[in-house]
Order: C-alpha cells, then structure tokens, then sequence
C-alpha cells in the first residue's frame, strides 16, 4: 500500500468536503472497516509498517476532526445570519384554567370585601370544642356522632362547616365584626346530585351595636345577587341551629328546571343555600362578649351549591372529579 499516495488522497477530500455528510461519506471511505487503511491494519506483520499505518491513522483522524469543526462552525454562522423577524408572534403558551370553585370564592370574596368584611382561613382539622361547644351544640346533638362526621379520635375531628371561625374571630378581635370565612368543610353524606363528603362553605359574620334579621336577609340578597344576578328568586324559611336564635334558611330559585321540579332541586323548584340566623346569646357568652351590647348575624353556604346555581351545574360530583372536559367549559 502506498501510503503516501493514500495520505494525499484522503487530505484532498477532506479539504474539499462542503457538508457535513460529505466529511462523512470520506471518513467511512478512508478510516471506515472496509477501507484499505484499516484492512492494511488487520493485515500488518512487522513493526514498522505497524507504527507508520497507525500515525497515518491517527493524522487522518485529527485532519477529520478539525474539518468537521469548520463545517459546524460554517453552518452555525449560516444560521445566525439568517434574517429573524422579531416582530413574528411568539409560540401561544398553553394558558391554565380557574376552577368553577375559584371563580365562585372570587366572587364571593369581591362582594364582601365590598361590603367592608374582612377575608379569614382556617384549619381543616378542628377540636370539638371549636367545631361544636363553643358553638353551643347540645350534647346529643347527631353531629356529635361519628356517623355523620369524621374523627380522627376523640376531639379531634374534620370540621363540619366553616362556623368554627366565628368563635375564632370573636376570640381574637373585639367587636365591631364583619368577617367572612371560606374553606374546606367534610361530612360523612353520601353522594347525590348535591352532596358530596367534602365540600366548601363561606361563613359570614357581623356583629356590631343593634344588628337586626332585616340586616342579615339584606346582606344575604347582596351575595345572591352577586353570585346569579336579579332573576333568581330568593326565600327564607325558618329553621333551626345551635349557634342562631332565630335561624333561617335562604332558599334561590333552581335554575335547572326553571321552578318547575327536577332531581338537582328534588322537585321542589328551590335549592337551599345554606343556613343563617341572629348570633345565639348564649355564643357570646361562651366567647365573653356582652349580648346586652352587642348583637349580630351569621350565615354559612355551600359554595359548590353556589357553583351549580350559577352555572346550571345538575350534579356536584364532576366539581370534584378535576376532569379537564368539565373545566374548560367555564
Ligand atoms: N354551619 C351551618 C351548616 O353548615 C350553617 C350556618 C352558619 C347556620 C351560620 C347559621 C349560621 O349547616
């Protein structure tokens, strides 16, 4: 094999490679396992001969290399140069969507923080005495039990509404209070088209000097019209809870079925909101605050309720099942 011949062939075609495929195609022809330089290798005897084919090998390999890098060098100059348009609109990020529940916390937060009410969260995991004594629950109360609400062991329990926080903040604040509370509350229900074991709740609470019921139906109708606007009808019926004397529940028009019947209102025509009513004397008490002095309202609704009023929403499960079908259409 004549090696100089072989050298000055390969280094022709090295120089005059234009691309990077070409350079290729040269390095299997010259340095490839077929080529004749690497059967040369394979067929070596003698130790000279040995030495002078491997620094042939090892000069084509770095004449290959720094041929390669020019050509690199070449096609990312190429580029650069290219004219860019900087005015072009840039690739659409794929933008994230609120959840029904946050547009619904959002409103509600906005028409309270209007009315001058200050916005509180609180803790999931409660003690009996914060989710029911100091509420005033009697002691049979079916709350109580753990059929209807999950303990984690003897006081410690899931909160069954967000009303724990009126005790909060009338511990922590003296009166004038307008506060709203909204968060994660959990019962052991099974699921229909408006119950489902975890849901949300806003809890409101004012009490200030000569607060009266026309107050809270005033402040209630504020919210609901917030939340559906003017058509929806709005009744109060009478009820009863621990913490409220008198109580009441307010009751919106099902927007499903027009007022007509339908299994999301179970044919009655009206969807419950939630409850209210006058703060019990007997809470102030518990808390310290004089109930000759001061007197106030409370309400506590479901906002997932809320959400299926508003938007028409027939069942509550798919609220919470995150599919990305159900989201998107709000
Ligand atoms: N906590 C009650 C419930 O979850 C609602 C309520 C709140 C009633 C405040 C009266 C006053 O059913």
């Amino acid at each position: 094999m004549d090696v100089q011949a072989l050298e000055a062939e390969a280094q022709r075609t090295i120089a005059a490679a234009t691309t990077l495929e070409e350079l290729e195609a040269a390095r299997v022809r010259f340095l490839g396992r077929k080529s004749e330089l690497t059967q040369a290798l394979r067929g070596v005897r003698d130790r000279e001969s040995g030495m002078a084919l491997n620094a042939l090998r090892e000069r084509l390999d770095a004449a290959f290399g720094a041929r390669q890098q020019e050509l690199e060098r070449a096609v990312l100059e190429a580029a650069l140069a290219e004219d860019v348009d900087v005015t072009l609109p840039g690739e659409r990020f794929p933008r994230g969507h609120l959840h029904p529940i946050t547009l619904i916390r959002r409103i509600v937060e906005d028409a309270f923080v209007g009315l001058g009410y200050l916005v509180r969260d609180d803790r999931e995991v409660e003690s009996a005495e914060y989710n029911f004594d100091k509420l005033a629950f009697p002691p049979w109360h079916a709350a109580r039990s753990p059929r209807d609400t999950f303990f984690l062991d003897r006081d410690r329990l899931l909160r069954t509404e967000t009303s724990p926080s009126q005790i909060f903040e009338l511990e922590e604040r003296e009166p004038p209070i307008y506060m709203v509370s909204i968060g994660r509350v959990y019962r052991r229900d099974a699921i229909t088209p408006t119950r489902y074991p975890i849901f949300h709740q806003f809890e409101g609470l004012a009490v200030d000097r000569g607060i009266t019921l026309a107050d809270l139906k005033g402040t209630l109708r504020h919210v609901m019209r917030a939340l559906y606007g003017d058509e929806r009808q709005v009744r109060f019926r009478t009820h009863y809870f621990p913490f409220t004397e008198p109580s009441i529940e307010p009751d919106v028009s099902c927007g499903i079925c027009g007022g007509r019947g339908c299994a999301t209102c179970k044919f009655t025509g009206w969807i419950e909101m939630g409850g209210a009513g006058m703060v019990d004397p007997q809470v102030f008490e518990n808390v310290g605050v004089d109930p000759e002095e001061w007197s106030g309202f409370a309400f506590g609704c479901g906002l997932e309720r809320s959400a299926q009023l508003r938007y028409d929403i027939e069942h509550i499960r798919p609220l919470w099942e995150g599919d990305l079908r159900v989201v998107r259409q709000f």
